[in-house]
Formats: C-alpha cells, sequence, structure tokens
C-alpha cells in the first residue's frame, strides 16, 4: 500500500510517500524567507504560494523516488486544522489529482499526524499522552488508539510557539524567532523566578501563554540592555554573534523558556491523575526546544514513561506525517468522497469517514 501525503495546513507545502516499509521519500517548500519579511504568516500569501508549489513538488517527489501516479494506492491530504485558503489548495490539488486518477482519498487530521508520525520511528503503544507543541498549537491529547483522540486541553490564547517567537521578536531577533531564542538561552542561566508560570492556579488541562509576552515586555522595558543588535536581512546569526550578545539577553532567554516549559510538566503532570500513558508522545516545532526537551525527558523518566519526541524533520510540519497517518487510516479500510471540506482553525474536525 503506498500512500501520497500532502500538508498544505501553514506555511509549508510538503508531500512525502510512505509505504508498509515506512518513508519512501519527501519533499518540502518552506516559506520561512517570504513571511519573514512581514515578521508572521500572512495567509494569503502562504496560499498563493502553496498554489505555486503544490504540482512541481509532486512532479519532484515523484521524479526523485521513481514512482508514477499509478503506483499511488491512496492520496491523503490534512483537511484541517489551518488556515482555509493555504488547506483549501491541499484539499483541491488532493481531490483534482483522485477525480482524475481515481485514487481514493484520505482527509487527515493535522494535530493526530504530528503525534502519531513518532510511530514511524518507534512502536507506540496505548493509552499515550500526546503533548503538542507548535506555532499554531499546544494541545494536551489523550491518544486511545491512533483513531481515538480526545483533547484534554488546550491553549486558550497564544500557542508555546507563539510565545517565543513574540518574545525573540522582542528582542531584536528575526521571525520565527523560537529556534534562535533557544540558540541564545543555551548560553544563559536561568532565573526560576524570574517569568511567571502562567495560567496554572486551576483544575484543568489548557494553557495561556498570552501572559507571557506581556511577562517579556515589562521585563525588556526594565532591562532595555537585554535588547539585541538587528542584523541586515542578508547577513545570518552565527555562533559568534549569540556569543557576543549581552549576558542578561542569554539569562532572560534562558529564564523564559525554562517558564514555558516548566509550565508544559505542570500541566502534563496533572495528566496523571486522569489516566495512566504509556508512552509520552511530543511533537510540533516547539519539541525541538532544548528545555521543553530536556524538562520533558526529566518527567517521563520520573514517571517510568518512554518518551518519543520524532526527529525534527518529523516535528514541524510536513508531509511525511500526513502519508503516515493516511496510510495508517487506509489499512483500516478508511476514506473519503470527493465531497471532503478543509475545517479551518478553531472548528471541530468530523469523523466522517467512510469506510470500504
Ligand atoms: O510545527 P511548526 O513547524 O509549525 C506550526 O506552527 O505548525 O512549529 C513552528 C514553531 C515556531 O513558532 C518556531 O519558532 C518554533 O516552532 N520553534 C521553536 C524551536 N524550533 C522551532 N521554538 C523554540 N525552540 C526551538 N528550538
Ligand atoms: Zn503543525
Amino acid at each position: 500500500m503506498l500512500v501520497l501525503g500532502i500538508e498544505s495546513s501553514c506555511d509549508d507545502t510538503g508531500l512525502a510517500l510512505v509505504d508498509d516499509t515506512g518513508l519512501i521519500g519527501s519533499v518540502m517548500a518552506s516559506q520561512v524567507p517570504v513571511h519573514a519579511l512581514f515578521g508572521g504568516v500572512v495567509p494569503e500569501l502562504a496560499s498563493r504560494e502553496h498554489a505555486r508549489l503544490i504540482g512541481p513538488l509532486l512532479d519532484k517527489l515523484l521524479l526523485d523516488t521513481g514512482k508514477t501516479l499509478s503506483d499511488i494506492d491512496r492520496i491523503a491530504v490534512t483537511r484541517g486544522p489551518g488556515l482555509l485558503g493555504s488547506l483549501l489548495v491541499g484539499v483541491q490539488f488532493a481531490k483534482s489529482l483522485s477525480f482524475a486518477t481515481g485514487i481514493p482519498l484520505i482527509g487527515v487530521n493535522h494535530l493526530h499526524a504530528h503525534l502519531l508520525v513518532a510511530g514511524l520511528e518507534n512502536t507506540i503503544q496505548f493509552p499515550a499522552l500526546g503533548i503538542l507543541v507548535s506555532g499554531g498549537h499546544t494541545h494536551l491529547i489523550q491518544m486511545q488508539s491512533p483513531f481515538e483522540m480526545k483533547v484534554l486541553g488546550k491553549t486558550l490564547d497564544d500557542a508555546a510557539g507563539e510565545a517565543c517567537d513574540k518574545f525573540g521578536k522582542m528582542l531584536g531577533l528575526p521571525y520565527p524567532g523560537g529556534a534562535y531564542l533557544d540558540k541564545l538561552a543555551q548560553l544563559g542561566t536561568v532565573n526560576k523566578k524570574l517569568f511567571p508560570r502562567p495560567y496554572i492556579k486551576n483544575e484543568n488541562y489548557d494553557f495561556s501563554f498570552s501572559g507571557m509576552k506581556t511577562a517579556a515586555a515589562l521585563w525588556l522595558e526594565e532591562n532595555p540592555e537585554a535588547k539585541l543588535p538587528m542584523l541586515d536581512f542578508n547577513e545570518t546569526y552565527t555562533d559568534a554573534f549569540f556569543n557576543a550578545c549581552p549576558q542578561i539577553a542569554k539569562d532572560g532567554a534562558a529564564s523564559y523558556l525554562y517558564a514555558i516549559a516548566d509550565t508544559l510538566v505542570i500541566k502534563a503532570k496533572r495528566v496523571l491523575k486522569e489516566f495512566q500513558p504509556q508512552t509520552i508522545i511530543c511533537a510540533g516545532g516547539v519539541a525541538a526546544n532544548s528545555f521543553v526537551r530536556k524538562q520533558l525527558a526529566d518527567f517521563a523518566k520520573e514517571n517510568s514513561i518512554p518518551l518519543y519526541i520524532p526527529k525534527i524533520s518529523f516535528c514541524s510540519d510536513n508531509g511525511i506525517m500526513i502519508a503516515y497517518l493516511g496510510y495508517l487510516l487506509a489499512k483500516q479500510g478508511y476514506y473519503h468522497t470527493l465531497d471532503l471540506t478543509a475545517i479551518a482553525r478553531g472548528k471541530i474536525i468530523p469523523n466522517d469517514y467512510k469506510k470500504i
């Protein structure tokens, strides 16, 4: 069973092929340079870039892997959540391809795909706890099986990645700032009391990271010497740049990321009262963060639960995770008809699969 996966929910166009042996090949076009000029994703530009790149990327994937359309058994596509315009490009492309070739279609939940891709490298034991941390999402998910997921909590406002990007921007780092902030923070010393653990004085599993940026803005106002020099657009952020940054900025970044990771762990710990996970999976772009990785690893070790963090190229948005979940669904006989719809962020994704 060979499955084509198509991802276009935000600003990455990713396509991949997965079969019974695992990953066959993948291609990806990131739009970071396009949106960096504006300091964030511009939805209209994102859709246009997807529309421009999706066809040539499929051609490249087939060429690279030596496959043809007639080898493909299923077309899996991200149906949501995401930016509606971006999703529509992928969904319409997948539907057109399905209509033209007769290959059955499967709409995939992007959030589930992020977590389940861990199964490409490890055997996931269920029930599992999914911790999804990206630029758009911060979710705690009870994973009963690959096909039964329950959202226990999520962010009520900013996602963890957004909180990183916003502090990065305030310091003077380019968009998206999360990875740069991490680099800076690794040279700093954590002051555990510098930043709050937001929205923990409650019993729930939700997050609210918007207060972090207010705390960071206040801290920067009091410590203006932490502001970093801005480089020209074409200059690169080298190790020498980070080494030369003021110590107060390094310590501030370390304390900020520690507080974010700690908040994730505080809420994840709470979940253990709800159910006993056999595996913890952390995925999404922020799973690359060194503080998140370390603090989650300590938490998992303390509770003797295996922690799987997919490799970085599987963690950020990609077509591989869509192809892989499409494969798992196809194996169960699930598919969608051509009336498959794209579902924007904030809307519930229906469980409307047809079954062979
Ligand atoms: O999953 P992803 O590639 O895209 C979506 O948002 O769906 O996640 C991107 C987010 C951005 O906010 C980026 O700054 C953040 O992940 N990120 C990081 C790191 N690497 C990427 N945040 C903190 N530390 C990192 N090392
Ligand atoms: Zn994502």
